[in-house]
């Protein structure tokens, strides 16, 4: 953090929480002029700073030091807050990282309430790889938020009858190289969102492949497949369960 004390960033993110998620929602809704639709869209384009951003050698320890200015929302351990207004970001892939908080920075990304502290002038490029890196290891020991009922038997079936894991994998894994985010175990109420902006393509930076796999998805297969992604176990225990199958 250049120039945001974390102190002001944890109790200004606090103090605005409720005002600001109206205000934000308002916004959000808004279709990002550079985004997903505009004539200048293309979901491979590797913007200048993350271009800059995967030339950087990532410092874990210096990551853990920069988050001080983003746990006011994403909290102290990275893992968000259960009813989804903040997702986890423990344990996403650093280049999913990367490329979210760029895109964010560059306005390809609606994201208005984390702007101001994200932004170049809170964060270098170099904190963000940092920050990236730190929370790429990290695990998640609160529980995250799952749908009011168990519907992960619909959500599996909508999941794999659509093709979603040829992207994000058959655990929600994602896929680090490919840049395609872990969605098993994030909380249910960031999924849903998430699904619903792509699908209305006001989220700013979508895959056009996705926007077609959910077109014709109604809001209850959405919450669905929310709720069986959000009972998927951490994906780093993967192997242990390919190992229980055999
Ligand atoms: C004022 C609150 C706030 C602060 C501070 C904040 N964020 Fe966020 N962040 C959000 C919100 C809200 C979202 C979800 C936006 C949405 O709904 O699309 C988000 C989303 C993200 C995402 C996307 C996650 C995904 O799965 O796509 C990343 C990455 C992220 N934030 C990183 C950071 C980093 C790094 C910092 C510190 C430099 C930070 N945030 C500080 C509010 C904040
Ligand atoms: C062609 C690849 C692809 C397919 C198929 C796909 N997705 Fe995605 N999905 C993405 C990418 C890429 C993103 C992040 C957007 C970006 O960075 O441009 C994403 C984002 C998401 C998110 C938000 C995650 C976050 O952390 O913000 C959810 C939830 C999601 N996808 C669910 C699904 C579901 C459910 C399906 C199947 C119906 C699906 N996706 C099919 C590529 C895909």
């Amino acid at each position: 953090m250049r120039n945001l004390p974390a102190i002001l960033a944890a109790a200004l993110a606090l103090a605005c929480q409720s005002a600001s998620v109206a205000a934000a929602d308002a916004a959000d809704k808004a279709r990002s002029a550079r985004g997903f639709g505009s004539a200048e869209y293309e979901w491979g384009t590797i913007i200048p700073e993350r271009a800059e951003a995967m030339r950087l050698t990532a410092d874990p320890v210096r990551g853990k030091e920069a988050f001080r200015g983003c746990r006011g929302c994403h909290r102290r351990d990275g893992a968000g807050v259960r009813d989804g207004t903040y997702p986890r970001l423990t344990g996403q892939h650093a280049s999913v990282i990367i490329k979210q908080v760029t895109e964010v920075r560059s306005g390809v990304r609606n994201n208005p309430k984390m702007d101001p502290f994200a932004s170049d002038h809170a964060v270098s490029v170099q904190e963000v790889v940092d920050i990236a890196a730190y929370l790429e290891t990290l695990e998640s020991v609160r529980e995250n938020g799952k749908g009011s009922e168990d519907r992960s038997a619909r959500g599996r079936e909508l999941y794999v009858g659509n093709k979603c894991g040829k992207c994000h994998g058959d655990y929600g894994e994602g896929n680090a190289a490919e840049v395609f985010p872990v969605v098993a175990a994030q909380h249910y109420g960031y999924l849903l969102r998430e699904m619903v902006y792509i699908q209305g393509g006001t989220r700013g930076n979508s895959h056009p492949d996705m926007v077609k796999a959910i077109e014709k998805f109604t809001m209850d297969d959405l919450e669905a497949v929310a709720d069986y992604l959000s009972r998927l176990p951490d994906y780093r225990t993967v192997a242990e369960l390919k190992s229980k199958r055999k």
